[in-house]
């Protein structure tokens, strides 16, 4: 792992303007109630370039913004093979961006690469849908998903890290 003190999460899909955002919005939102702002260190990125630099996507932010998380300073942008040398989890949406991400990894990667929906235990699920050409229930959907493995995930660090 890159870092001792603090823990830095990446969260990962193809546009980095739906789930990735979600996920980063959702996860900082509980890091912050927790009071563990300053021991973990959280960005989201996307394997695909067709949104690099842009805010989430207006449904994201809707839909985000109706349970209370501001996603609005989000911009998007690539993920990139030094990615794997400054975060110690880098956390994919469905198994496409996991199949991406493997073919990105260098061999001295020594931090946990896997799928968001695996820190869930309870998940009925494997994959965060992509909601991108989907109706405004999928964008709720993904969110109700993100919320609970989020705190899967932030109960897995508090046990491994801190
Ligand atoms: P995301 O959703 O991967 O959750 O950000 C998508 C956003 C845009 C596109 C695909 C998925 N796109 O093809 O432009």
């Amino acid at each position: 792992m890159p870092s001792s003190s603090q823990v830095s999460v990446l969260f990962v899909c193809l546009g980095n303007i739906c789930r990735s955002p979600s996920a980063h919005g959702v996860f900082g939102a509980q890091v912050q109630r927790a009071g563990l702002s300053d021991k973990i260190h959280i960005d989201s990125a996307g394997t695909g370039s067709w949104h690099i630099g842009n805010p989430p996507d207006p449904r994201t932010l809707a839909a985000a913004a109706r349970r209370g998380y501001d996603l609005s300073s989000l911009r998007a942008r690539r993920v990139e093979r030094q990615d794997f040398d400054k975060f110690d989890y880098i956390i994919a949406m469905d198994r496409q961006n996991l199949a991406d991400l493997q073919r990105l990894q260098p061999p001295h990667f020594t931090g946990h690469l896997g799928l968001l929906l695996d820190l869930d235990a309870s998940s009925e699920v494997a994959e965060v849908p992509d909601p991108y050409h989907l109706d405004e229930q999928e964008f709720e959907h993904v969110l109700d998903l993100v919320e609970a493995a989020s705190a899967g995930l932030l109960e897995h660090i508090r046990t491994h890290h801190l």
